[in-house]
């Protein structure tokens, strides 16, 4: 399929690095392409960044069936432009498409639109250190339809946004609260893939958190809510003594692809790497008997964000000193090296777009 290119009149500039903050500015353009039962996916093109227009009666407004992803490119020291794990984030896309009741796609397609478009917005990829351009690729259903069904037309498009940190915080350490009255996923639902409504559905328990102080929740499992499962845009990572343990997945949290990554790094390390059920009463005994040494997310938003105090309850446990711990930097500088060029990608995490 040729892509159509309509270039922007625009010319716009983007802010100062130090000035950008999380998914506030947007790029000129954006790649948008069509699904219709009968053709399939068609009409692919790159057009000014505008507005969508899509029927108020579109499936996606009244029953939420999108699905999305979150990526970054990146200028490497040497100015060339990059991406990371790039094809695991489409891989993970289409298993939401199919999760969801939305056609799949054919990825090497989109990974040479993605390219085409980054290509043709480089400008916009800003070079600091901790910055990035955020990618946004998203499905929405567009059948004018107020009958509940999968749709049987729907729009992908991506947007571009140029990013700092995502945590006003930066890399100092957050302050995650534990939800005891929602639940984000439960099993046997769509707690793994990217869609649109388990966002919306952890809303309430977040309002909260924020009023108490905190900046996002960790959710518990919705059966026993004993288990820790994730925090609302990131996984999450606890070092006790000289384990280091992720929860397992289990159906009900998205599998990040930050979260390989740090396994991977831990394994080629030789840590002590264990993806299993950690319980939140343990987090507290191990913070109690003086064995809780780092809490921590991972997230392509978040990066590797530490954790410095946790709320459950009445109960409240601090981690660390207020700076960040050693082992969640020894990951975000393993992490950023590779993504700007500093260390070479053993792992072939890298794309290059020439
Ligand atoms: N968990 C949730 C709910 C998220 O939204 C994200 C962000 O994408 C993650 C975890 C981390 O996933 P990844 O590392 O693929 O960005
Ligand atoms: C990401 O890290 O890419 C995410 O999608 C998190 C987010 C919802 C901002």
């Amino acid at each position: 399929m040729e892509i159509r290119v309509t270039q922007a009149k625009t010319n716009r500039t983007r802010p100062k690095d130090s000035d950008l903050g999380f998914g506030q500015v947007f790029t000129d353009h954006m790649f948008v392409m069509d699904y219709s039962e009968d053709i399939g996916w068609h009409d692919p093109r790159i057009e000014p960044y505008a507005d969508l227009s899509i029927s108020p009666s579109a499936m996606v407004l009244h029953y939420g069936q999108a699905i999305f992803e979150g990526l970054k490119a990146y200028k490497t020291l040497d100015k060339k432009i990059c991406l990371f794990r790039a094809r695991n984030n489409f891989e993970r896309m289409n298993r939401s498409a199919k999760g969801m009741c939305i056609p799949r796609f054919d990825i090497d397609f989109v990974m040479d639109a993605l390219k085409q478009l980054i290509r043709l917005e480089e400008k916009w990829i800003p070079e600091t250190i901790g910055t990035s351009l955020y990618i946004r690729p998203t499905i929405i259903a567009t059948d004018p339809f107020l009958g509940v069904r999968a749709s049987f037309t729907y729009k992908f498009y991506i947007i571009l946004s140029s990013v700092g940190a995502y945590y006003a915080e930066g890399l100092n350490p957050v302050k995650i609260w534990v939800s005891k009255d929602h639940v984000r996923a439960a099993k046997g639902g769509v707690g793994e893939f990217k869609t649109a409504g388990n966002y919306a559905a952890s809303l309430i328990a977040s309002e909260k958190a924020k009023k108490e102080g905190y900046a996002q929740v960790l959710w518990l499992d919705a059966l026993e809510r004993k288990y820790i499962e994730e925090v609302g845009a990131m996984n999450i990572f606890f070092l006790i003594d000289d384990e280091l343990v992720t929860p397992n997945l289990t159906g009900t949290i998205l599998p990040g692809i930050t979260r390989y990554s740090v396994i991977s790094l831990a394994k080629n390390w030789g840590m002590n790497i264990s993806e299993r059920k950690i319980s939140i009463d343990e987090v507290f005994k191990a913070h109690e008997d003086g064995k809780l040494k780092e809490v921590f997310g991972s997230g392509t938003a978040a990066v590797i964000s530490p954790v410095g105090e946790i709320k459950y309850g009445d109960k409240v446990i601090s981690i660390g000193d207020g700076t960040p711990g050693e082992t969640a930097m020894k990951f975000y500088n393993a992490l950023t090296d590779i993504q700007y060029g500093k260390a070479e990608d053993k792992e072939n995490w890298i794309e290059i777009i020439d």
